[in-house]
């Protein structure tokens, strides 16, 4: 049998010793864990109370139109996202099925936040513009008139419910409590910007100023504005603020 020699330098058996014993005494580990954890807490927690922001802000990210966010409120109400969610993921057979991942900024304004957990029906992050009006009318009456397969129940009830800006004021005040940038042009105007997103022959230069690049149509077909107007306006903005042939991540700039 050979005799084992420690080759290593005197210090470090010494260093090494001396973990030895925090490791046979139970509590002072405890205790020195306890403050390792602390203090890398402490490291990556306390800066987040003096950034103002984490997000990374993007071009063309802007708060809900009036309209869009009382289909919103539509949406969250009918519990689509039990169905859909709304996050694509980094990850290439995503990417290649719904388009660009989604940005912490394309819902910075969502309060609560759409993601979902469960993928029955597709992802609807980046829906906007994917389909016509007159498909989603026709979707939201009866799924299975045009996909015959789907499990999707049918909310034809929206085309039959009228929507009035009573509370439009309000809604975009709550939404200014928990951040978002409404001002109080943009509260002001909210009753007149919701009726002419739908009204083409209207005057809704004030409409884009506000919120660009929103879209003004008659989005359910028939001349009472709806709920399903509301809806549908929604949807057809989903995922369209973000130039994604001009935007580069900024950590990859
Ligand atoms: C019970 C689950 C379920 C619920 C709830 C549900 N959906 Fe769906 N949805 C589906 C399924 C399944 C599909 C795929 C088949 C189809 O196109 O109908 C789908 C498809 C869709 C599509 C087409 C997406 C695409 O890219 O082809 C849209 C848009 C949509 N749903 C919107 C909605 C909206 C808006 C609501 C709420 C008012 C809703 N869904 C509620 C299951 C659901």
């Amino acid at each position: 049998m050979t005799k084992q020699t420690d080759t290593s330098a005197p210090g470090r058996t010494r260093l090494i010793d001396r973990h030895g014993v925090i490791e046979r005494n139970a509590t002072l580990l405890l205790v020195l864990s306890f403050l390792v954890v602390t203090i890398g807490g402490i490291v990556e927690i306390a800066p987040l109370f003096w950034l103002e922001n984490t997000i990374e802000e993007v071009e063309g990210v802007r708060p809900y139109s009036p309209l869009e966010l009382a289909g919103r409120d539509v949406y969250v109400r009918e519990g689509c996202y039990n169905c859909h969610s709304q996050m694509i993921r980094p990850i290439r057979d995503e990417v290649e099925r719904y388009g660009h991942y989604s940005l912490a900024a394309e819902s910075m304004y969502d309060h609560p936040h759409q993601w979902g957990s469960k993928r029955t029906g597709p992802d609807l992050a980046r829906l906007g513009g994917r389909y016509s009006d007159e498909w989603h009318v026709d979707h939201l009456i009866d799924p299975q008139s045009v996909v015959p397969e789907s499990i999707m129940p049918k909310y034809d009830y929206l085309m039959r419910a009228p929507i009035r800006p009573d509370y439009i004021e309000d809604l975009l005040r709550t939404h200014a409590m928990t951040g978002v940038p409404y001002t109080d042009e943009m509260i002001g105007a909210a009753a007149a910007d919701f009726r002419v997103q739908v009204d083409p022959m209207g005057d809704y230069d004030g409409l884009l100023a506000r919120y660009p690049g929103a879209q003004v149509r008659n989005f359910d077909g028939q001349p009472e504005l709806t709920e399903m107007d509301a809806l549908i306006a929604y949807l057809q903005m989903l995922g369209t603020l973000v130039d994604f042939s001009t935007f580069t991540a900024d950590a990859s700039r």
